[in-house]
């Protein structure tokens, strides 16, 4: 069986979608989302909001746009995992787990916060003027999102891709300090789509609501043709021919049609079809893609109790995957319940290897001797006799390596030996089986300790 690729990607709920996030990000998220292979986690990433956004009115506004807008594109939510971030208990927490093990000077050079601070030196400011904790962990919150569904693929833009490069270097580090061998995360990967759109805005610019030259997308019909008639183009009269490969109307119209209604549109430009007509030709083909998922985005809208019963469904989904993860997560890092803790393998047998020590002590004789003492202070084995402190202190050393030991039994007690001779021995048993216990809590004493 075929493990399927795990998608995930998050919203910053911070503004409406434009014409520009449809084609760029949600459209091709949706179509990816349908792919049977696929496995979808899209959300809202409202607490990331908080972070550049102290609005509550906007905030809310925005998360029930996107909301919408996902669900009228036609996001399937029996297929794919779709929350609000902010349901999820299970993500602030792994965000602290997360907190604790990245490196500041890995957060230091992140892009965004980088901006800011040049920003303050450039205006002879504070370098951290107006600069939020929570800007500067933006990266460690990301990772959590990302980790906590073990994503494979993480489909971004070009300026998240550093931060999915740090939830990678995060996330093993996590593994590393313990997994105690375990892979607790998966390593993501961004994916660019190279195939994907950029829609030029209203001036040729790329369309962008920080350049104020968007296309709105749902608001209605009459908002849409009236931006669509700012778009700027050159000065050619109708019956003159147009150049289509410089005109960014045409780079629009390209994004959404057939190629066959492309190579039309082409035709007619370069026949001398007025940009009046143009317009209105863009209008036409957007309008009868858009417009019935516009009726449903003013549906969702007027009834968002129902978007709100979706997204508590989706929730429910995702904690099922999160709040288990998180449980043996909490466990590795040592935040374990009290209960039954003796019995845990790991501690055990960690605390008896930490325990468990050599005693060093000289014979009457002037020889050299050791006991090795078990945790609860019991003796598992008595050194035979060395001439010299060198030699017995060579052998605890060998001893401690963790390599394999080699214990001979004899009768109701045993000895080990190291390279063909006896070194030291243990005391006599009542019974066989009292010996071997001996012996058992001996090789877990010397084993190799993971540190
Ligand atoms: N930071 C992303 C952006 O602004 C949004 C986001 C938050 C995200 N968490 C994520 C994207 C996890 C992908 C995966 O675009």
């Amino acid at each position: 069986m075929t493990t399927r690729t795990r998608i995930l990607t998050g919203i910053t709920t911070t503004g409406t979608p434009h014409l520009g996030n449809y084609a760029g990000a949600i459209r091709p998220a949706i179509l990816a989302s349908e792919d049977a292979n696929a496995d979808s986690f899209y959300f809202l990433a409202d607490y990331h909001a908080l972070i550049k956004c102290d609005d509550p009115q906007r905030i809310q506004r925005s998360r029930m746009e996107i909301a919408a807008t996902w669900l009228a594109g036609g996001l399937d939510v029996n297929r794919v995992t779709f929350y609000r971030q902010s349901d999820i208990p299970e993500i602030p927490e792994l965000t602290w787990l997360l907190t604790c093990v990245a490196a500041k000077g890995l957060l230091n050079r992140a892009h965004a916060y980088k901006a800011s601070v040049d920003k303050n030196v450039e205006n002879g400011e504070d370098p951290d003027a107006g600069i939020s904790m929570g800007l500067y962990s933006y990266p460690v919150l990301m990772a959590a999102d990302i980790l906590m569904f073990n994503a494979h693929k993480v489909p971004v833009g070009r300026d998240q891709i550093q931060h999915v490069e740090m939830a990678r270097d995060i996330g093993q580090r996590f593994n590393h300090l313990f997994g105690n061998g375990k892979e607790f995360f998966t390593m993501p990967e961004a994916l660019i789509e190279e195939s994907v759109a950029t829609l030029p805005g209203l001036d040729g610019r790329k369309m962008s609501k920080s350049y104020d030259n968007t296309i709105p997308l749902f608001t209605s019909a009459k908002d849409m043709k009236d931006a669509i008639s700012r778009i700027v183009t050159d000065s050619r009269a109708p019956g003159e021919a147009k150049d289509p490969d410089n005109s960014h109307l045409f780079t629009l119209y390209q994004a959404f049609a057939t190629k066959a209604q492309e190579a039309q549109f082409r035709g007619e430009l370069l026949e001398g079809l007025g940009w009046g007509e143009a317009k209105n030709r863009l209008f036409q083909l957007l309008d009868g893609q858009l417009g019935e998922a516009r009726e449903r985005y003013h549906q969702l809208m007027s009834r968002p109790s129902d978007m709100e019963d979706q997204l508590q469904v989706g929730a429910k989904k995702a904690r099922a995957v999160a709040a288990p993860f998180l449980a043996e997560l909490r466990e590795a890092v040592g935040l374990r319940s009290f209960v039954n803790q003796a019995a845990a393998p790991v501690a055990t047998k960690k605390k008896a290897a930490k325990a468990a020590r050599f005693v060093s002590f000289r014979e009457a004789d002037g020889s050299f001797r050791f006991r090795l003492l078990a945790a609860d202070g019991e003796q598992l084995l008595l050194s035979r006799n060395f001439t010299d402190g060198k030699a017995a202190g060579a052998v605890t050393k060998q001893l401690q390596r963790g390599d394999a030991l080699d214990v001979r039994a004899e009768a109701l007690g045993f000895s080990v030996w190291l390279d063909g001779a006896a070194v030291a021995d243990s005391a006599e048993y009542a019974d066989q089986a009292s010996r071997d216990a001996a012996i058992e809590a001996l090789r877990a004493a010397l084993a190799p300790i993971e540190d």
